[in-house]
């Protein structure tokens, strides 16, 4: 067993982290709550889809903090049916220490139970991948190392995809066209993604990967963002 790898953080107001390695905030400084609803969930149509579905399942490029995570989770408990089973499947190379994770999701009191239950969980977290049954509905795997070797290797699918690595300027390796195209291959027919982002060539590399891209408003006062649909 590799030993993780870890990113440098500073902290600012509002217990935000911010990462050294990579120059940039992990979410939106107006409220990184309310972005993954408008951008994550939104841009991927839940929790509408979730009416009509049996098990779901969620990909993520960087789990950061948990806050997409959490904020996921706690809706759909307040959501799903009795039958349902949502597995959510997050690629990260840096995984935070719990330390730093608590002090982050500090800022959301909603989120404190459920962050209480991934802080248990989080020290067994090693570079082999290991499904977390964080409740009867719900499975949580953090695949540690870089994102691309992780998809690649991944023998699941998605029906929806959070696209969350740090900016484009400043992270090219999380929206490269190899990438993308791991992403699209490892997503259901009819299946979506959502990322804050709009950069054209992260939009071309999606296209060219297979799927349809459209453009909506983003988040607190962002001008644009992004979702699309891989053809059925
Ligand atoms: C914007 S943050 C994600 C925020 C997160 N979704 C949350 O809810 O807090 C981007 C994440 O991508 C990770 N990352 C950056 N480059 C990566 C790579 N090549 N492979 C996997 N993860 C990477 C960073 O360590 C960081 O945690």
């Amino acid at each position: 067993m590799a030993e993780l790898k870890r990113d440098e953080l500073s902290w600012l107001e509002g217990d935000m982290p911010f990462s050294e390695r990579f120059g940039d905030h992990f979410y939106s400084r107006a409220d990184g709550r309310a972005e993954c609803h408008h951008v994550f969930m939104g841009g991927n149509g839940l929790p509408e889809r979730w009416n009509n579905a049996g098990n779901f399942t969620i990909g993520e490029l960087g789990f950061g903090t948990g806050l997409n995570f959490l904020e996921t989770w706690r809706t759909w408990r307040a959501c799903r049916g009795p039958d349902q089973m949502l597995d959510f499947v997050s690629f990260e190379a840096y995984p935070m220490e719990g330390a730093a994770i608590a002090r982050a999701l500090s800022r959301w009191p909603e989120l404190a139970e459920l962050a209480e239950l991934l802080l248990e969980k989080w020290p067994a977290l090693t570079d082999e991948p290991d499904r977390w049954a964080m409740d009867g509905q719900t499975g949580l795997t953090v695949v540690a190392g870089e994102a691309l070797n992780g998809v690649r290797n991944w023998n699941g699918k998605a029906d929806a995809w959070y696209l969350d690595g740090f900016a484009p300027a400043k992270n090219p390796e999380m929206w490269s066209a190899d990438l993308m195209q791991a992403v699209a291959d490892r997503t259901q027919p009819g299946g979506t993604f959502a990322s804050y982002t709009a950069a054209g060539w992260v939009r071309r590399n999606l296209q060219a990967a297979g799927f349809a891209v459209e453009k909506r408003p983003g988040h607190a006062g962002k001008r644009e963002m992004i979702c699309g649909v891989k053809d059925a």
